[in-house]
């Protein structure tokens, strides 16, 4: 299987390499790899018993390069089983890290009309001094609003690692099971 992920600071790629290594704990051999160095090609994907995509959201989007792999992946006439993993700041919000409840993965999910075998949205990291000065701005405005910090040297890292562990578990066990194929989209 392959694991892609779509990363600007740094936390969907620590959350892609964490499961990569779940996945190695099980005999899995998953290499995380950055699309930001260029999508896969068709004939790439659709070989692959399953996919997994970690992306990540910025002003209400998955990073571009995303949304890029989801298009493609949606071309594809008989897609492998699609793992989809969002990670945004929304989803530390309780009822906010699934696929109904978590906008950015619900909209996505709609947009290229998919079927994922399993889709999570999952807290990202808040690093103010790591933003520029806009971006530090509007994101401690979000966070007036929302009931987050909003000192500026405020730094927190909100991913539930267990969880991901976890999910690294429950997506070994997705390919173990070998039937990975026979509920795709
Ligand atoms: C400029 C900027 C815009 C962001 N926009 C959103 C947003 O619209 N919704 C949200 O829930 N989180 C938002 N976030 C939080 C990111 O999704 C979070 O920091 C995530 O960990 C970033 O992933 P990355 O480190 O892989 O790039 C934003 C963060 C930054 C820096």
């Amino acid at each position: 299987m392959q694991l892609y992920y779509a990363s600007r600071d740094g936390q969907s790629r620590r959350i892609a390499e964490r499961i990569a290594g779940r996945l190695a704990e099980t005999g899995l051999d998953a290499t995380p790899r950055d699309l930001a160095a260029g999508l896969p090609t068709a004939a790439e994907l659709a070989a692959q018993p399953l996919v997994l995509l970690v992306a990540a959201v910025r002003y209400g989007h998955h990073l571009a390069a995303g949304e890029q792999f989801l298009s493609l992946y949606a071309t594809l006439p008989s897609a492998p089983p699609l793992v989809f993993l969002s990670v945004n700041l929304t989803a530390r919000k309780p009822g906010k890290d699934t696929a109904t409840g978590n906008a950015y993965l619900r909209k996505s999910i709609a947009r290229h009309n998919l079927k994922p075998v399993l889709a999570r949205a999952i807290a990202g990291r808040l690093d103010y001094p790591l933003y520029g000065w806009r971006d530090r701005q509007i994101i401690r405005f979000i966070m007036l609003l929302t009931g987050g910090p909003t000192d500026p040297k405020a730094q927190v890292d909100y991913t539930p690692w267990a969880a991901v562990d976890d999910l690294g578990t429950e997506i070994a066990g997705l390919v173990g099971r070998g039937k990975t194929r026979e509920t795709a989209r």
